[in-house]
């Protein structure tokens, strides 16, 4: 399998960066921050989640989020959708890419959604069904492909097994999430390999956080099996709340510096996007986690 010659880089930092936040922002700074990623030249951001808010306070804004954002006809704007309440919510402002959400570990599946991993595969299978027929796209997401915070490691196949089961309900694309960041890169690609046999390395993305240090690595790792769509967040924002010790995402800026480095095209601005990191760094009160960031604004 070669390196593809092209990424889609999938910008989390407005769902998964700020869900995970202290600071809350207002919506005009969640609005001005979405169209700012979109000007670096990112093509996919996910804006926001139709979650409960009282599970996820962060996310309460998304609809007001999703009618105040410019729309650029090519650019995807996607929205986590945890049940049918969630779809319709973001049915009614008009979305049109939703990400549902399952997990490879039964204890982080009830922590983050009160359900078993097959409870929430049949609500994401009604939600697939009540999009039939409608203008909307669908991606998943498996979390803790690469271990649990409550059940340690986790099975290459039983993730592959959820990964065929969500492409059968719909979902164009499954994004792997190691959600603590605990994979390391042979791991990464044993894991890639076994999914592929279930689901073709096109229609697969890695979701890494940095927890452990290791995302680049399992990105390069995932690269170099062909997968050719990677999540990342601006600042290295994010974790999951109800993933005790998960810290952000591996920082856009750092994915984009490897990718450029690697002859691969992204159609995004590192300087731009730099500067957009230091923007939200400064409105959130917290230190960027991008080395790239840091190396470039601190010799600037
Ligand atoms: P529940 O409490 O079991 O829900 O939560 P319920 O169906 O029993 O309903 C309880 C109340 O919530 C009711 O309201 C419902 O109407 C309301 P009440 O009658 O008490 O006033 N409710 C909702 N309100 C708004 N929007 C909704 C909704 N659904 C029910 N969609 C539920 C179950 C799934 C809703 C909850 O557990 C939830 O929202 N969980 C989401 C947690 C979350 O967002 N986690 C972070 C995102 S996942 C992640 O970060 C991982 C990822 O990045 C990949 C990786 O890194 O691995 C994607
Ligand atoms: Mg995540």
């Amino acid at each position: 399998m070669s390196t593809p010659k092209q990424v889609k880089v999938v910008e989390v930092g407005p769902r998964d960066g700020l869900q995970n936040e202290t600071i809350s922002l207002s919506l005009d700074d969640k609005v001005n921050f979405i169209n700012q990623l979109v000007d670096c030249g990112l093509n996919y951001v996910e804006f926001g989640a139709f979650v409960s808010p009282k599970w996820v306070p962060q996310m309460a804004q998304s609809d007001a989020v999703y009618r105040g954002i410019q729309k650029d006809p090519s650019v995807t704007y996607g929205a986590l959708v945890p049940n049918t309440k969630g779809l319709s919510a973001a049915l009614d402002c008009g979305v049109k890419e939703i990400a549902v959400f399952t997990a490879a570990s039964e204890k982080f599946s009830h922590k983050n959604t009160n359900c078993s991993i097959e409870e929430s595969l049949q609500r994401i299978e009604l939600i697939t069904e009540a999009c039939q027929g409608k203008d909307v796209t669908i991606r998943g997401y498996i979390s803790c492909v690469a271990g649990c915070p409550y059940q340690g490691s986790t099975d290459a196949n039983q993730v592959a097994e959820i990964a065929h089961r969500l492409r059968e309900l719909g979902c164009y694309e499954v994004s792997l999430g190691d959600t603590i960041g605990v994979g390391t890169a042979n791991q990464f690609s044993t894991l890639i390999d076994t999914v592929a046999q279930k689901v073709p390395v096109d229609q697969l993305a890695v979701h890494c956080h940095d927890t452990y240090g290791q995302a680049l690595t399992n990105i390069y790792a995932a690269l170099q099996m062909g997968v050719a769509t990677i999540d990342a967040s601006v600042a290295g924002l994010g974790g999951c709340p109800y993933a005790k010790g998960a810290s952000g995402n591996v920082s856009t800026e750092d994915v984009v510096y490897l990718l450029h480095g690697m002859g691969i095209s992204t159609g995004i601005n590192l300087e731009a996007l730099i500067q957009c990191s230091q923007q939200i760094c400064q409105k959130l009160e917290r230190e960027n986690q991008s080395k790239v960031s840091l190396a470039q604004t601190t010799s600037a």
